[in-house]
């Protein structure tokens, strides 16, 4: 019935101007039968039909999807703890648009009530060290579970569910372990779910770029800097993740989302060193050391970093053996070599003002690239 309307192609006359509407302005959803129809233009102001739940939004990644997902008229769920912490969301999307509400993990109710009205669930809840209230199966595991269930009680049509690349169970790294069980909970509530594994991502406020520049003028090296890491740039993971909002083929599917080249941290300090002109003395440090460094760090009342993740560096990047990459979805990943300046530009030392101005031509003229300085 709801296809038969849209082919018809209906008219609205506005201002003397005829919006017409076709057949792919219509998804009927696979699971639910239930239209998810388009109107409008395609832009924030127009409806993508869809209404969209995205768990972790506050975080790093979240802010990438919400503006990807919102900027093309969908109703965009945002919970969160703090308020302050979604403030930046709210412009992102027309006004109204933006619903936000207050969760906190253990009251069921509240993840309830963030779900009930949505198609799609996105869950990026995640934390890469345990707090007093939280322990990484709290959040990777127990949480992704109760989220995959209610999802399946309200019918939701689409789950997906944001994981790590090198989730394993059998990992030494609790996060990827607990990363590894939050997969397998969440596909036995909801069959159909879309796991995406992102590798280490960098962006504006990454914790990884700025993490190795940060430490100015002494960079400590784990595993002697060998481990192999595929950076991956946070924008290109929200684009992958706001295609498979859309395309059915990615239902049910294993996306490892990763950088175009494979460094090791010794490549990415050195890359790190000649982008921003500092001098990084390097200490190798050896595991157990470095172990009691971050126990005795993870006694300050702000996070620094924690012997999990100690145990994650050394641990190479690998893909799995048929998991879909960003060729599947149609994406070139950004190249970090090409782009690094962009986040390491706040990192350089002033030494580099003594370079000789690169210099370039526009049409016949020579000109300096002052965007390079
Ligand atoms: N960043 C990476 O390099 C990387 C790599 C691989 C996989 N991942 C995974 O990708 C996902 C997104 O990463 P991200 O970098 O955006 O993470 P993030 O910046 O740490 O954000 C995590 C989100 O989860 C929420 N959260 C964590 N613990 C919670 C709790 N106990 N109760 C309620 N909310 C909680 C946070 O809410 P609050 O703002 O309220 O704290 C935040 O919205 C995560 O699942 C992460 O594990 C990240």
């Amino acid at each position: 019935m709801f296809a038969s309307a849209a082919t018809k192609q209906t008219k609205q006359t506005f201002l003397g101007l005829a919006q017409k509407r076709f057949n792919h302005d219509l998804i009927i959803s696979s699971k639910t039968g239930r239209p998810i129809i388009k109107r409008g233009g395609g832009g924030r102001s127009s409806s993508s039909g869809h209404v969209v739940t995205v768990f972790g939004c506050t975080g790093f990644l979240g802010r990438y999807l919400v503006n990807r997902i919102a900027r093309e008229g969908a109703h965009v769920i945002v919970p969160y703890r703090d308020e302050d912490d979604m403030r930046h969301l709210k412009v992102m999307g027309d006004l109204g648009k933006i619903i936000p509400m207050e969760i906190h993990l253990r009251n069921k109710d509240s993840l309830e009530a963030a779900i009930r009205h949505s198609d799609t669930v996105y869950n990026l809840l995640g934390r890469d060290y345990e707090t007093r209230n939280f322990s990484f199966e709290d959040v990777h595991v127990e949480a992704a579970g109760i989220l995959a269930e209610l999802a399946t009680k309200h019918e939701v049509d689409r789950f997906i569910q944001v994981s790590a690349l090198n989730a394993n169970v059998d990992s030494p790294s609790r996060f990827l372990s607990t990363k590894a069980k939050g997969e397998e909970v969440v596909r036995s509530a909801f069959p159909n779910a879309t796991i995406v594994r992102p590798s280490a991502m960098y962006g504006q406020e990454d914790r990884f770029l700025a993490r190795l520049a940060m430490s100015r003028g002494l960079s400590i090296r784990i595993n002697e800097g060998t481990t192999k890491v595929r950076p991956v740039n946070v924008a290109d993971v929200g684009a992958g993740m706001r295609i498979m909002l859309d395309d059915p083929k990615t239902v049910g599917q294993i996306y490892e989302l990763v950088g175009d080249q494979e460094y090791t941290y010794a490549q990415l300090l050195q890359f790190i060193k000649e982008t921003t002109n500092q001098d990084l003395g390097e200490i190798n440090v050896p595991k157990p050391v470095a172990n009691m460094i971050a126990k005795a760090l993870n006694f300050l009342p702000w996070q620094t970093v924690g012997a999990d993740e100690i145990e994650r560096m050394m641990i190479d990047d690998k893909l799995t053996p048929g998991a879909k990459t960003f060729e599947d979805l149609g994406i070139e990943p950004t190249s970090l070599e090409l782009t690094g300046i962009q986040y390491l530009r706040r990192f350089r030392s002033n030494l580099y003002t003594d370079d000789p101005l690169p210099k370039g031509v526009v049409g016949k003229k020579k000109v300096y690239h002052t965007q390079y300085l």
